[in-house]
């Protein structure tokens, strides 16, 4: 008989959250008992709601905006990855209570640009990186495990680009002006930032200076095609869509908790693009 075991996505808000639809699909699929559910919580309730988590036996819990980083203190350790990244966003529960804050947004992150580009070498020529928040640190910090030869970091504030920089040796910051020059030697550009997203700005970018060799990457996933990768497509540039690294963040999370590595199929894909 398999043990029941709770999990969850902590975040507020967290209706729109897609975890328990994936995580959901991965516990039917396989067969398990458990369940795993969208769980509220307010920024000023965060220690004393993950205590109740503790105590009514979850085995664990996904966190998302706005405690990613807030979660960090409350936990007893820290995985390495998560300590680079600087966020948070899967707790495993041991069952004598002990906290472990991981991040697997790295992993999926490249998990989803290696199964959209077979065999992309990320030695091939420098790497840009649109944005400086939260997922561009993500990016980062997978770029350098990679080996990418090197990594731009582009953004609009470049005091932030400048700040993510100089906690990555090897990398450079840069202020949106210098991307036309930037593009023209790139063998990979990756957009980190919320322009293109449903309801926000478009990412309104000139590629023409970028080789069509460059694969061309938008973390962004509502819409699947954003406007930077229909106009990489026209130009004949090879793209990745962002709703794998949605998918792929998911497995390294389930398999913390209920003990299978699952996999990331159409049937699921197409559910969660629904
Ligand atoms: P996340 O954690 O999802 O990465 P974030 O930390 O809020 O979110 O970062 C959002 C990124 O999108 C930042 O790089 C931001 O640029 P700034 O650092 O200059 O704010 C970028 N961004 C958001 N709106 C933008 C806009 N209208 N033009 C250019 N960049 C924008």
């Amino acid at each position: 008989m398999t043990v029941f075991k709770k999990a969850g996505v902590i975040g507020w808000p967290i209706s729109h959250s897609k975890s328990p639809l994936i995580h959901g699909y991965w516990l039917d699929k396989q067969g398990l008992s458990g369940t795993y559910e969208a769980i509220p919580i307010k920024p000023e309730d965060l220690e004393k709601e993950v205590a109740k988590l503790k105590q009514d036996g979850f085995c664990g819990f996904n966190v998302t905006v706005p405690h990613k980083q807030a979660i960090m203190p409350l936990l007893s350790t820290i995985s390495a990855d998560a300590k680079r990244i600087g966020a948070v966003n899967t707790v495993i529960i041991r069952p004598d209570g002990s906290t472990e804050g991981r991040n697997t947004d790295a992993f999926g992150f490249i998990e989803n640009l290696k199964e959209g580009a077979k065999n992309f070498d990320f030695q091939k020529g420098p790497a840009i990186v649109l944005g400086a928040g939260g997922a561009a640190r993500a990016v980062v910090h997978a770029l350098g495990l990679e080996g990418a030869s090197e990594i731009r970091i582009v953004n609009r504030t470049l005091a932030r680009a400048q700040e993510l920089a100089s906690a990555f040796p090897g990398t450079k910051a840069y202020g949106w002006g210098h991307l036309p020059n930037l593009m023209q030697d790139a063998a990979l550009l990756i957009n980190t930032t919320s322009l293109g997203m449903k309801s926000q700005p478009e990412l309104d970018i000139d590629l023409a200076p970028l080789p069509t060799a460059a694969l061309v990457h938008d973390i962004v996933y509502a819409p699947l095609n954003t406007r930077l990768l229909t106009e990489a497509q026209k130009r004949g540039n090879p793209t990745v869509t962002g709703i794998g690294m949605l998918l792929h963040q998911a497995r390294p999370a389930f398999e913390a908790w209920f003990g299978i590595l699952p996999v990331v199929d159409e049937n699921l894909r197409a559910k969660v693009l629904a």
